[in-house]
């Protein structure tokens, strides 16, 4: 008698599998009832499993009745070989029966499980994009690179003399208000966050040597509400050129070669007189845009002009061998005329549905 390997096949209508005889009909067919009834209460594959190794398995009494039948008289042996031989076809048509059975149940259930809509929307991993003034920020560089310039930068933690002293604002002078500063705690550390890319210059010119020419790209900061023209926080890039004779045709002529670049061949500048401490003369810059919404016209771009010969000496450069230029825009501005934005807030919110489309480049 074998023991039986599986709970489910332990007990089967109280009946208890033993080895039969292989010739005793009635024995032989209680294991093939119970064989019969242990695939047929098999509910997967796994458990069909079990109830194969216990009832047709090479323990189970059915195997091992059969296994007697060469130890027995050869009157025995016709009549137990036919009956184990019957019997067993009976259980193995049976599990085959039942094999089949599951495995298309089981193949259903993984079509269902594993289902593939081949209509559904695709979800696509967005692979976010670049912001509009990053891009266009590049492009600037990229123009003034391609003239042989260099990238220059600086902190935005600032100390006041980089930002006003040696840009040639006197301690009370009014220009001084131009801009409204945050200023760092204690207010004796003399350190703010700079109000414009200008401080860049006088490091530069502290840094380099003559010639130069170098732009200066960066975010800058102010005491201004967010609104739909005004942030807190934006950018500028600033251009300086020192070099010996350098003259307000060559000031004209870099800010014209800029505007063309940026707005197309039949783009062109003015300059208005203006006043900048740093500067002088100082000039405001006007651009004919071309492409400008609503048709072509002048529009306010920036700041330039001469660099003030008092601000070549806080560097150290005499004056009467090297005179300069200098010129400052807004970014977020550049980016309102030139690609229609015309709510500031669009820029600073970050949704990327913004910046997706205008594309990698702008
Ligand atoms: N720093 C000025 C501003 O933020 C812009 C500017 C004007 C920069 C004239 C310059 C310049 O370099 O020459 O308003």
């Amino acid at each position: 008698m074998s023991e039986p390997t599986s709970p489910e096949t332990a007990v089967l209508d109280g009946l208890v599998p033993v080895v039969p005889h292989p010739t005793d009909e009635v024995g032989v067919n209680v294991a093939v009832q119970a064989a019969l009834a242990a695939f047929a209460a098999a509910g997967n594959l796994d458990e069909l499993k079990s109830a194969r190794l216990a009832h047709s398995g090479e323990k189970s009494p059915l195997s091992l009745a059969n296994r007697e039948i060469g130890r027995l008289d050869k009157s025995e042996k016709a009549v137990a070989g036919k009956l184990m031989g019957a019997s067993r076809g009976r259980v193995n048509k049976a599990l085959a029966d039942r094999t089949a059975v599951l495995e298309a149940e089981d193949a259903a259930r993984i079509l269902v499980e594993e289902t593939v809509d081949v209509t559904a929307a695709p979800r696509r991993r967005r692979a976010g994009a670049r912001h509009p003034l990053s891009t266009l920020q590049d492009r600037v560089s990229d123009i003034f690179v391609g003239m042989g310039w260099e990238i220059a930068e600086g902190p935005e933690v600032e100390s006041e003399w980089f930002n006003f002293d040696a840009l040639n604002f006197a301690p009370d002078h009014p220009a001084r208000e131009m801009q409204d500063t945050f200023f760092i705690d204690p207010v004796d550390s003399h350190l703010l966050l700079r109000t414009h890319t200008s401080p860049v210059q006088v490091r530069s010119m502290l840094e380099r040597e003559v010639p130069m020419y170098v732009l200066c790209p960066g975010r800058v900061y102010r005491t201004d509400e967010l609104d739909a023209t005004h942030t807190p926080v934006f950018h500028q890039f600033e251009g300086l050129a020192i070099d010996k004779n350098l003259t307000m045709a060559d000031l004209r002529g870099t800010l014209e070669h800029f505007a063309r670049q940026m707005f197309g061949d039949d783009a062109s500048i003015r300059l208005r007189p203006n006043f900048f401490p740093f500067t002088e003369p100082s000039a405001e810059l006007d651009i004919w845009h071309p492409g400008a919404k609503g048709g072509p016209r002048w529009i306010e771009w920036g700041g330039c002009g001469m660099v003030n010969p008092n601000v070549l000496r806080a560097a150290g450069i005499d004056p009467e061998e090297y005179s300069g230029f200098a010129f400052g825009m807004g970014v977020e501005r550049t980016l309102m005329f030139r690609n229609e934005v015309p709510d500031m807030h669009d820029m600073i919110e970050g949704d990327i549905r913004f910046s997706e489309h205008f594309g990698m480049e702008i």
